[in-house]
């Protein structure tokens, strides 16, 4: 595998000369229809995907392609708007890149965000899903072919990947906006198929409480390189078999609707982080 290590510090140190100062404490990397949290940030500067070297272009609507880096109350966060998945045929190392850039410039905590199908049937459309714990279903490993290194054993334990009390702290800043707030296990999948009614029926007898195309491996990456991960899932659509055809157009649909309440809750989310 590339050498993610490497290329993430040539990417760090690009961002670092960009902001002159005020290195961010907390990271944010945004899933499909999530971005709108960059646009509350104060002496925000925004970097193209494009304006770094070694960064991969981001091919995927609803995923702008830029770093943003400023502030919300007391905290410098890196809000990533635009991630790289599986299913655009990227390597494992482009996949877990934004989390090796957030390490890199010295963050040690994260809120990843995502879309995702219920599978639960109690879930409805709307419902902003916590991440309990997850199932990684995708056949892949983010640590494959890595390179031990003295700080990080490969032979990572991954019975709490999700931190208790940042996603505590989660939880109140959505509950705070009105949103509905549930917690689960979200399952990731390659994509980018949806999946098939058959799949979800065996999901479901698995312990999926949602379905996805990304964060599981972030997360496991993350977990790796000893940072502290909270997740968090907008429910856009019940999962196959379980209502109405699934597409991506309402996917984003349905993240843009609830777009203000979102970026004001991760924004507050991030203020508390600093503290935790
Ligand atoms: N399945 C997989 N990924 C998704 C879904 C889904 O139903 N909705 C949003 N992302």
């Amino acid at each position: 595998m590339e050498d993610v290590f490497l290329r993430a510090e040539k990417i760090a140190a690009q961002i670092e000369e960009k902001i002159g100062g005020g290195l961010p404490s907390v990271g944010l990397i945004l899933g499909s229809g999530w971005g709108g949290a960059s646009d509350l940030l104060s002496d925000a500067v925004m970097l193209p995907y494009a304006s770094l070297c070694g960064m991969p272009r981001c091919g995927v609507s609803g995923h702008a392609g830029e770093v943003v880096v400023g502030r919300t109350g007391k905290a410098v966060a890196a809000v990533f708007c635009g991630r790289f998945h599986l299913y655009e045929g990227r390597s494992c190392g482009e996949v877990v890149l934004p989390v090796a850039v957030l390490h890199a410039l010295g963050v040690d905590k994260v809120l990843l965000t995502n879309a995702a199908g219920g599978v639960n049937r109690a879930f409805s459309v709307g419902d902003m899903m916590i991440l309990a714990d997850h199932i990684n279903m995708t056949g892949v490993n983010p640590l494959l072919g890595v390179k031990p290194r003295d700080k990080y054993p490969v032979f990572v334990d991954m019975s709490d990947v999700y931190d208790a009390s940042l996603s505590d702290a989660l939880r109140g800043s959505l509950l705070a906006e009105g949103l509905s707030v549930r917690a689960g296990v979200y399952m990731q999948l390659t994509g980018p198929t949806y999946e098939t009614r058959a799949e979800v029926r065996a999901f479901r007898v698995l312990g999926a409480d949602a379905v996805g195309m990304s964060t599981a491996v972030e997360a496991m990456y993350a977990r790796y390189l000893g940072m502290r991960v909270a997740a968090v899932s907008c429910i856009t659509n019940l999962a196959a078999g379980m209502g109405g055809k699934v597409c991506h157009e309402e996917v984003l649909e349905q993240t843009a609707l609830r777009e203000k309440k979102l970026s004001r809750a991760i924004c507050s989310f991030a203020e508390k982080a600093v503290s935790l």
